[in-house]
Parts: C-alpha cells; structure tokens; sequence
C-alpha cells in the first residue's frame, strides 16, 4: 500500500512531506516523489528506490521554497518501480501533479480514450491516467480543481486514493478517496492529507477521515469536504489518542494483526482490473504466448512454506478447471530430485517477497531444463518475477509481519486466477464459466469480512487451550492444506508442536497421537459440494473423538450435522468448494496469533524466524 502526504500551510513544504514520507517507511514501498507549488511553477523530484535516492536527488538539485506539496511511497502495482513509474504524476502541461493509492481498474480504457484525444504518457503506471483526466476536467470547469477531482472520480472503477495539486491553485491541495484510507489533520492555520494519521501526527492531532465516495478541498485556513456528487458529506472529527508506533500498526497492536484484517482489501484489489474490456481475463505481464501455454503439458508449482500450501491448494482448482496435470514441489526439494522437466512444463513460482533463495534457485533450475516459469508475486520488480517469463501480482501490499496471511489468501486467489487464464486460453472453460468463477470470487471479501467479525469465540479457545503440548489440525482435498497452513502458523507463532494431516490418513498412522484432551481442529467441507467428502470427515471426527480428542470444527453455517461432534463449532459462510480456504483459514490466522500474544511471545518477529529467507 503507497504512502500519501499533502500539506498546505505556512511551514516549508518539503520539509513537512519528506518528514510524512519517512513516518510512512514502515508500509514498504520501492519509489518515492514530491510535488512543490512554487513561484516558478510545478517541482517535481521522484526516485525509485528508497528515500535515501530522493533525498539524494534533491541535495543535488533543491527544489524551489513552497508552502503547498503533496508526496508519495509507492508500492508498485501496475508498472515496475522505477523513476519514470514514481508518483507523482503529471499533466500534459506539466502544470497538476497527482499521486495515487490503490488501483483504477478501467485505467487500459480511460487511457487509450485519453490518448486519442492527443495525451501523451510517459509512464506504464494506472495513475497517470488520472492526471490527464484531470488536465481535461480542469479545462471544462473553470480552473476548479475540487469540481475537477469529483469529476474524475466519477469516471473511475475500482479503489483509489488521490491527491492532487495545480499550479493555478497555488495553496489548494485537493484529495478524494474510494475504497482506500485517506485522513484531514487539522493544523493551526495550516492543514494535512495522509493515508494514514502517522504521516501527521507528529504536527496535530485533530483528524478526519474521510469517507467513503469523498473529496476534500483543503488550503491552510479551510477544509471543505464533499460527496462525488458535490453535495456536502458528514464527517467524523476526532483526536487521534495513538503514538506513532501504534499509527503504523493502523491502531492494531501488531502488524500481523493488521494484516489479517486487511485480507478482505487484499482479495479484492488481487482481484481488480483482471478482465480486459473484451470481457476476457488478462494477467499483469504475460510474455507467453496463448499457442505456447496451449503447449504446456504438465504443471510444477513451487514454494516453500506458506506459499507452498497455497501451491497444494492451487492444484486442485487448476487440475479442475484445465484437465492439465500438476504436481506441487517444495522448492527446497525440487531439484534435487532430478525433476522430469522439459518445453512443455509451465513451472508456477509462488513467492510473496520474490527473494526466497530455495524458490529462486528451484526456478532457476528449471529455466535450465527450459521450462517456461510463471511467478506469482507481491513485490514488483524483485528478483523471481524479473527471472521468470510471465507475471502474476498479488496486491496484498507490503506484509511486514513475518507469519504470512493476506499475501497467503491472495497467492490463493492468484493460482485460481492463473487456472481461469490457462482454461480460457486452451478452451476448457467457456466464458461464462469463468465469469461464473469470477463472481463466486468477488463475493468472497465479503465473506472474509463476515468471518473476521466472528473472531472473539476463537480468541477465547486460544485461552482454553494455552496449556496443551500439541493440537493437530485435520482437513480433506483443499481442506488439506488449509490444515497444514494453520499448524505452520501455530507453530511458527506459539512455538507449539502442531501437525496437519490429511484426514484420511488418521487411521494409518496418527491416531495413535489421540489422547484424553487432545485438541483436534477440523476443517469440514460444504455438504453442497461433494457430500461424499463432508461425510468422510464427519467420520474422522467421530474417530478421534470416540479416543478422547477435544474436536474443535470449522464448518459452514447451516450444516447442523457437525453438533454431535464438536465441543467448539467455528462457523464460516456457505461458499463453493474450492473457494473455502480462504474462509477457513482465517480462524487458524487468528487462533494462532492469540495463542502467541497470551504467550507474551513477539507476534510479528517470532524467533529464529526472517520475513524474507533470502540463503538456501
Ligand atoms: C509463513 O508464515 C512464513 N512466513 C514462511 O513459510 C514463508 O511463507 C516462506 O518463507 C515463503 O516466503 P515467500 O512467500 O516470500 O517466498
């Protein structure tokens, strides 16, 4: 997620916003940039990299004095993070900058419309589409630049937050936010903008957030805030009682926290702007044609970790849907076991940093074996997705805590995505198949809300539960990684012996594990999809019950035949059989995470652990 900052005020602009871009840090970005009003004009300083080049850049070359600025850490979404890609963005004219949070998902249309009226781009990025249409709309009404931003923002699909400042208007900065945080402090003759509180604070802590479908014209003495359809909006003043660690953390006392609350946002920015104007799926950078990938013949996925449960999820859906046979690796494995590889294996690199050296080394391996590789990724520009031959991002934004979870449940979505894109191209899936698909996935961040909202009764199980020396988690078909991902978080959090099975195999081995009290968390399947498999695990759950397990069941609301079995019943929303991991594993996220904080343990840094394993 970019970091925004405006100002308009008395102070020296610049100094305000680059101190905002370095409260900011902590959201993870790969460029930065200002924009001054000054007596000379526009001033315009962006770098790709970290602030460090920026401020380099400026030392070499200072910009103007000014007392408007607006700035911006970029999270590179559409577009790689480069100087040219930077916010902020410009006007033909040079004479309005506008830096952006989020994405406009009709950005491909807007633009080549735009470029048939003569606008000339010098970015790959969505936002600049904004810029030119801002250019246009600031014509039509008369120099006003907030009219001008509801125009606009009428014209967008999809989720942004914009701020915008014109040479015209020398102390205006103007904001509008759809579907993206964007916050007003409230100074002493002097005013601010920011994605969040933290970019501010430290100068007054008046704020108002604004909501949704709102415009705000700010300038040092007014702030004046307005609907899309220009009618004056309600607002919501408050004193901001956080310090500035907390800011970062959004309120949450742990980013992990954070994290898993923002999973809803993830799923649905993952899974914007994914169908062309003609209806059909695109990814972000496919430099595979549709005749070589109607060549694949086999399917490696490769991960480690986390990533590689979502890889075993994958598996299911992209089997499913493309009749194409895969096979999931532990990247650490992979080549080590002489994999049979050759032109017609499409390998999938599941990585949320893109730097994980046993998936940059497997990949690179099969690279050698000519595979063709497609990287699945939430960090633009790093080294898998620049290493491989077709790109799919998740926007998940930066996920600082160690313990995956956002960048888990849109690698899902991703994987599901890249299953529709391959049926689509070799013809498996008729259109309307896949939009059915599609819509069936647009409905789950919803859900995702429904089961966060949930959350207290699993908190209080963590609690029941703290004293045990291992809890096992049991799941079938894609229930089956979800279990192995859910004793991986209790593990790697609580420091707890947990293990995942396949609950098939309880009677080959570990039921042996079943003692008097011991936890037993079971995911089961909708009874709608194939009842053969819910039927199945309601049978396990009696085994291990009948031995003493304390049966702790997630199943979907409404499915009554799980009560006899469940001394806990975690309830998750009806959703088509492929898509329940990305409910199930929402109760694991959060039973682990409480289990670690009663545990007084470090949430977002457990030990021996690296957010990012950058060594084999
Ligand atoms: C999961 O919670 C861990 N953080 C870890 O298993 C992680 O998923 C694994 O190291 C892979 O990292 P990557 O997605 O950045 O490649």
């Amino acid at each position: 997620m970019c970091g925004i900052i405006g100002y308009a005020g008395s102070q020296g602009a610049l100094e305000v916003v680059i101190d905002g871009l370095r409260r900011l840090e902590y959201r993870g970005y790969d460029s930065a940039g200002v924009a001054l009003l000054t007596d000379q004009g526009l001033a315009i300083e962006k770098r790709a990299g970290k602030l460090s080049n920026l401020m380099n850049s400026l030392a070499g070359r200072p910009l103007d004095p000014s007392t408007t600025g607006i700035g911006h850490t970029r999270w590179a979404t559409h577009g790689g993070p480069t100087d040219r890609n930077a916010h902020p963005h410009t006007d033909c004219e040079h004479k309005l900058a506008v830096i952006h949070n989020g994405i406009i998902e009709n950005f491909v249309e807007l633009r080549q419309a735009l470029e048939k009226k003569g606008h000339e781009f010098s970015s790959d990025t969505d936002t600049e589409s904004v810029a030119h249409l801002l250019e246009d709309e600031y014509r039509e009404c008369n120099s006003d630049l907030a009219e001008a931003m509801r125009r606009v923002c009428r014209q967008l699909r999809g989720a942004f937050t914009l701020v915008a400042i014109h040479v015209e208007s020398p102390h205006q900065v103007v904001g509008a936010r759809r579907n993206s945080p964007l916050v007003v402090g409230r100074g002493v003759d002097e005013n601010f903008l920011a994605s969040d509180v933290s970019a501010f604070i430290a100068h007054t802590r008046s704020a108002i957030e604004l909501g949704q479908d709102q415009v705000v014209d700010l300038r040092p003495d007014s702030i004046e805030i307005t609907n899309f359809d220009g009618t004056p909006a309600v607002t919501n003043e408050y004193e901001v009682t956080w310090d500035s660690a907390a800011a970062e953390k959004g309120g949450f006392d742990h980013f992990m926290l954070k994290e898993i609350e923002e999973q809803p946002r993830a799923v649905n920015e993952t899974l914007m702007g994914r169908v062309g104007i003609d209806g059909r799926l695109i990814l972000d950078e496919m430099r595979l044609s549709d005749d070589e990938l109607r060549e694949i013949d086999k399917i490696i996925v490769i991960g480690c970790g986390t990533a590689y449960h979502a890889g075993l999820i994958a598996k299911y859906a992209i089997e499913h849907w493309t009749r194409i046979p895969v096979e999931i690796e532990l990247a650490s494995e992979f080549r080590y076991r002489d994999p049979i590889v050759d032109r017609s294996t499409l390998v999938i690199a599941i990585s949320q940093s893109g730097e994980t050296m046993d998936t940059l080394m497997a990949l690179r391996h099969a690279r050698e074996q000519r595979a063709r590789v497609l990287a699945i990724c939430n960090t633009n520009g790093s080294t898998i997705p620049r290493e491989s031959d077709a790109v799919f991002y998740t926007h998940a934004g930066p996920e600082i805590a160690v313990a995956s979870t956002k960048a888990f449940l849109t690698q899902i979505v991703a994987a599901y995505l890249v299953g529709l894109y391959l049926a689509q191209v070799r013809g498996t899936k008729f259109g309307d198949e896949i939009s059915e698909i599609l819509t069936q996935l647009s409905a789950m961040p919803a859900k995702i809300e429904q089961v966060l909202e949930t959350m207290e009764p699993v908190r209080k199980l963590a609690n029941t539960l703290k004293d045990k020396q291992s809890v096992l988690f049991l799941g079938r078909h894609v229930g089956f990684p979800v279990a192995l991902e859910g004793a991986l978080k209790l593990k790697e959090l609580a420091y707890m012996h947990a293990e995942g099975f396949a609950a098939g195999e309880l009677k080959h081995g570990p039921i042996a594990l079943i003692e008097e009290g011991t936890p037993v968390i079971v995911t089961v399947p909708s009874p709608r999809g194939r009842s053969i498999i819910h039927d199945k695990v309601l049978s396990n759950i009696q085994e291990v019950r009948a031995r003493g397990a304390l049966t702790i069941v997630i199943a979907e609301e409404g499915d009554e035949s799980v009560i006899n079995f469940a001394d806990h019943i975690i309830r998750i929303p009806t959703c088509p059989t492929l898509l329940q991991p990305l409910l199930a594993t929402v109760p694991l996220q959060v039973f682990a995470c409480e289990m670690a904080t009663i545990k007084g343990f470090d949430v977002d840094q457990p030990r021996n652990l690296a957010k990012s394993v950058t060594v084999e």
